[in-house]
C-alpha cells in the first residue's frame, strides 16, 4: 500500500486528499482480461493521487453466507473467512470498484461470495462502519456486445441502490475470451487508465 498523497490544486489553491479505492477481483485468472484492466485502472488512480487496495475474491477462503442473519446485530459479518479482511478494508475505503469476468451472464461465483459478504452493510449497525460513497464496475466478456453484461449491470445497479452508493463508472469490455485478448484492445486499457485517474 502507497503512503496517501495530499496534492495541491494550483488552480484554487486547495489540499486535494487522495480517495482509498477499494478493488475487489472476481477471476481465477490471476493474469486474465479483468486483472489487467484493474492494474491500468490502480495505476491511473495511484497517478491522480488516490490509494489503491485490492482484495482478490477469486482465490480469497471465502464461505457462502450462512443466512443465519446475526451479522443485522452485530454490524460485521461473523464468519471466520478472508471476508473479515475485506470487511476491514471496506471500513478503510472511501470508494469500491468490483472487477470481474461475466459468468452465465452474471458476477463469477468466487465475487459473488464476497458481495454476499456486503449484506450487513445493509443494516443500520453495519451502514454506520463505513463511508464508501461511490463504485465502479470492470466487466469483461466473450460475447461481442455489451447486452451481454445487462443482468451484472442489473445486479451492481440494485447493490449500488441497496447500500446507497452511487456508481462513476461501468467500463465493460465484450469481445475477450483467451486471458491475453485484452491486449489486443488498447481503447479498454486506456478507458481503464481514465476512470481511475477520474475517479
Ligand atoms: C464458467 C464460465 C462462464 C462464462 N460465461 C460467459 C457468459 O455468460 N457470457 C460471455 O460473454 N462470456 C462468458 N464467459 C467468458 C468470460 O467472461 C471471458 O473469457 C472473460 O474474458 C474472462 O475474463 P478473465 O480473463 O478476466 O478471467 C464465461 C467463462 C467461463 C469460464
Amino acid at each position: 500500500m502507497i503512503d496517501n498523497i495530499a496534492m495541491i490544486d494550483n488552480m484554487e489553491g486547495r489540499f486535494i486528499m487522495g480517495k482509498k479505492i477499494l478493488v475487489i477481483t472476481g477471476s481465477p485468472r490471476a493474469e486474465g482480461n479483468s486483472n489487467t484492466l484493474v492494474s491500468a485502472f490502480a495505476s491511473g488512480a495511484i497517478a491522480a493521487g488516490h490509494e489503491v487496495e485490492i482484495f482478490d475474491a477469486g482465490h480469497a477462503k471465502m464461505d457462502g453466507c450462512h443466512a443465519d442473519k446475526s451479522c443485522e446485530k452485530r454490524g460485521r459479518c461473523g464468519m471466520k473467512d478472508d471476508g473479515q479482511k475485506m470487511g476491514d478494508l471496506m471500513m478503510w475505503a472511501d470508494a469500491l470498484v468490483l472487477a470481474s469476468p461475466l459468468y452465465w451472464k452474471g458476477f463469477t461465483s468466487q465475487i459473488k461470495i464476497a458481495i454476499d459478504h456486503f449484506y450487513p452493510f445493509s443494516f443500520p449497525k453495519g451502514k454506520e462502519t463505513i463511508h464508501i460513497k461511490e463504485t465502479g464496475l470492470i466487466a469483461t466478456a466473450m460475447m461481442p456486445d455489451e447486452s451481454a453484461f445487462d443482468c451484472m449491470v442489473g445486479e451492481y445497479e440494485h447493490i449500488n441502490a441497496v447500500l446507497g452508493w452511487e456508481s462513476s463508472f461501468k467500463l465493460l469490455c465484450p469481445g475477450l475470451d483467451g486471458a491475453e485478448d485484452v491486449s489486443r484492445h488498447p481503447e479498454y486499457i486506456s478507458l481503464a487508465v481514465k476512470y481511475g485517474m477520474e475517479m
